[in-house]
């Protein structure tokens, strides 16, 4: 059986497309949404309805980064992960790359049940977060338990992109991308071989100008900032809390992040490093004292908007393997030093290696002092 063949029933049979993107739950009258005063959303309830009856003409509005293609394009939805904050908002990100990429909008993001709707994830208003990263007024108006009636269902991103070069949607046409995790489809579309080098075609979905439409509409550059100015500023994000730093696949040891600190302090030698982690699972603020002890500011447990505005703003940003990392890596136009997990990097960011005595090779001291080294053109370049 082809590809083909296994994907055409979701394309044609209606009432199979409606069940899988609608949880029978919220065909009930869902609870009235109350009307939030303020720009943001802060009460948890006015979060349970998400955008309600109002349709996604209001969304393409407000989000710049969503409407690359115009008003009359296609529109695609994608489901909201159940994941912590990052993977949620790195699958909507990933679902505005892939419209701006098919010649699409993203309409909305789909959620199921009352639980997941409330967008409470790791004690966080997904909502306050969403609102200032991609510049809506109203940040509930991108999610919705009761999208409209889907023209095409597809099952995933490479099934999508074939289908509708036969089934080519019209505008304003509602499409659903059914798999969770869209971010991960993107990252997995295979690399293309030819005369022995391979080229990723990622840089597709995230490119340059939707890239730029991202940072250009995020409010996020209005948050404070705690780096010294002058400066050559650095955020480490370092995952604890729900990772063990001697987890194979997630965790990073304090060795490493404190080799590659002293590493950084020799490209930059006027660097201020900001350290965020967060102390769940009963760890000691103690344990961040060799941090401290080499110079670096450690904040802990703090708002999650204050480390990404930290994380997207500064002059070198170090990822753990996290989405919490990915999400404003993609805001961050100046360095960004990648250690290699299941998310794939943008071409432009230095790859770290798992090397307890030096992260940076020669090769990537060489291409971070460069990038460090660009700075005043970059700061030349900045609006105002
Ligand atoms: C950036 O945003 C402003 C207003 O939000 C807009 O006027 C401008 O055209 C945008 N620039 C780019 C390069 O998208
Ligand atoms: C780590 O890097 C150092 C310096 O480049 C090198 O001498 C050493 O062999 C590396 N260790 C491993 C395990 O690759
Ligand atoms: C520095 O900036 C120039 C000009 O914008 C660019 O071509 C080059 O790739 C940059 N170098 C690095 C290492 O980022």
């Amino acid at each position: 059986m082809s590809a083909t063949a296994a994907w055409l029933p979701l394309l044609l049979v209606p009432a199979l497309a409606a069940a899988l993107a609608v949880d029978p739950d919220s065909r009930r009258p869902a609870p009235q949404p109350r009307r939030a005063s303020s720009s943001l959303v802060d009460g948890w309830q006015s979060a349970c309805g998400g955008r309600g009856d109002a349709t996604d003409e209001g969304l393409l509005g407000q989000c710049a980064a969503c409407r690359l293609s115009g008003m009359d394009a296609p529109r695609i939805y994608v489901v909201e992960s159940k994941d912590g904050l990052g993977s949620r908002l790195h699958d909507v990100i990933a679902g505005m790359a892939i419209a701006s990429k098919m010649g699409m909008v993203l309409g909305g993001v789909t959620f199921r049940g009352q639980g997941n709707g409330c967008h409470v994830s790791h004690g966080v208003d997904i909502m306050k977060v969403a609102g200032v990263l991609f510049g809506l007024e109203d940040p509930r108006l991108l999610f919705t338990g009761r999208p409209p009636k889907f023209d095409q269902v597809w099952p995933g991103l490479l099934a999508l992109e074939s289908g509708t070069r036969r089934f080519v949607p019209k505008p304003k046409e509602n499409i659903f991308i059914a798999n969770h995790c869209v971010a991960c489809e993107v990252d997995a579309v295979p690399g293309i071989s030819r005369h022995g080098t391979t080229w990723y075609p990622q840089a597709r979905y995230y490119s340059e100008r939707f890239l730029g439409q991202l940072r250009n509409a995020s409010r996020i550059w209005r948050e404070p900032l705690a780096f010294e100015r002058g400066s050559t500023s650095v955020a480490i994000h370092v995952r604890r809390g729900d990772v063990d730093p001697a987890d194979k696949l997630r965790g990073t040891s304090d060795l490493w992040y404190l080799s590659l600190m002293e590493q950084l302090r020799r490209l930059a030698p006027n660097a201020d490093i900001h350290v965020f982690s967060s102390l769940e699972a009963g760890r000691q603020s103690s344990e961040f004292d060799a941090y401290r002890s080499r110079g670096a500011t450690v904040h802990l447990d703090g708002d999650p908007l204050e480390a990404w505005a930290h994380f997207a703003a500064a002059d070198v940003f170090v990822m753990a393997k996290s989405s919490f990392s990915h999400v404003p890596a993609l805001l961050n136009g100046n360095c960004v030093v990648y250690q290699p997990y299941w998310h794939r990097k943008l071409k432009e960011w230095v790859i770290v290696e798992a090397n307890h005595t030096a992260p940076l090779s020669a090769a990537a001291v060489k291409a971070l002092h460069g990038c460090i080294g660009n700075k005043s053109a970059r700061q030349n370049n900045r609006k105002v």
